[in-house]
């Protein structure tokens, strides 16, 4: 192999070394000994140089000095690289603020809940809890729904089988809690309830109940009452007003269903509470004797109030939606906005 064939070799190498390498310093400066270090290629290309005859000196050495400035040049593009990697290195700002992952919140009718039993358990309600597969002795016939009771199309049940159903309401909860405990009995049982309802703005088939119930001796209608008041006063605010209409439920007598005063209008009228400035949110009333004696719990020495509320309708009143299946389609650009 003549001088000049070893020169391109040289600068083919270097070619080659060049688009592999790595550039981190250490790579950089082991290119650096290889090609112009002391004892590197280039040096040894000029080593050779005595050799030569004029001619081929003046030549060769153009050649040799084309190899150093190759070289030398790829030796500074290296060094530009690296220092413009660290320089973008240096400039990252650990200090910024990350992106925040996004976290998740309470359902609104969540929030709505805990609120009411918040307020009842700071009066000295506890909290029990039941299955929301039932047997038709706890939903209806504990309660005071006899076989064949009219009272029963008053919710429409999802049957699993003949005796075994979906609950309809949050009572059941009262018959189980009775069988269990002695009085007194103070105690908020939360849940999801089901009805074979048609699904609409208005109606679901699944909702949420919260049941109340408290019995003792000599509890009293008034007591209710009071108790009842309070609570709307603490939720809904002091200037609300209650109103207790005479009703119907196998399970308690007498019984009512209470109102609020519209908390959109103030009881002026609005499209929420329909034009009649009320709002219905519970039905309540006396423990039935039937429904003591079922428990083994003496009518004549104990009385109890009981009330069940919807705070699915709570809830919708006071966000001022308009159509209750939002609540459970899981449209996170609906929830997050609570
Ligand atoms: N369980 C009744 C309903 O679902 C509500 C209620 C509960 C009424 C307790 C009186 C006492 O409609």
């Amino acid at each position: 192999m003549n001088l000049f064939e070893k020169a391109e070799e040289v600068r083919e190498q270097l070619r080659k070394d060049l688009a592999q390498i790595e550039i981190q310093p250490e790579a950089i400066e082991a290119f650096r000994l290889k090609y112009l270090g002391k004892k590197g290629e280039i040096q040894s290309l000029f080593s050779l140089f005595g050799t030569l005859d004029p001619e081929k000196k003046r030549l060769f050495g153009k050649v040799a000095n084309e190899a150093k400035l190759e070289a030398e040049a790829a030796l500074n593009a290296l060094k530009q690289r690296l220092a413009g990697n660290q320089k973008k290195e240096a400039f990252f700002d650990f200090t910024l603020p990350g992106k925040a992952p996004r976290t998740g919140h309470l359902h609104p009718i969540t929030q709505t809940m805990n609120r009411i039993i918040a307020i009842f358990q700071e009066m000295g309600f506890g909290i029990e809890f039941g299955p929301e597969v039932e047997t038709d002795y706890y939903n209806f016939e504990a309660l005071n729904f006899p076989k064949n009771h009219p009272a029963r199309d008053m919710q429409d049940t999802f049957f699993v089988d003949d005796d075994i159903l979906l609950r309809t309401h949050t009572s059941p909860i009262q018959v189980r809690t009775m069988l269990k405990k002695k009085p007194p009995i103070r105690i908020l049982a939360p849940g999801r309830v089901y009805r074979n309802e048609a699904i609409n703005p208005r109606s679901y088939c699944m909702f949420h109940q919260i049941e109340g119930l408290y019995v003792d001796e000599n509890v009293t209608f008034s007591e209710l009452k009071t108790t009842l008041d309070v609570f709307a006063r603490r939720f809904f605010g002091k200037d609300v007003k209650t109103r207790f209409r005479p009703s119907y439920f196998p399970f308690t007598e007498p019984s009512a269903e209470v109102d609020v005063s519209c908390i959109i209008c103030g009881g002026r009228g609005c499209r929420v509470c329909k034009h009649t400035g009320w709002l219905e949110i519970l039905g309540c009333g006396m423990v039935d004797p039937n429904v003591l004696s079922a428990v083994g719990i003496d009518p004549e020495k104990y009385t109890g109030y009981a009330f069940g509320m919807g705070p699915d309708r709570i809830a919708l009143q006071k966000y001022g939606i308009n159509d209750i299946r939002l609540f459970f389609e899981g449209d996170i650009r609906f929830l997050t906005q609570f």
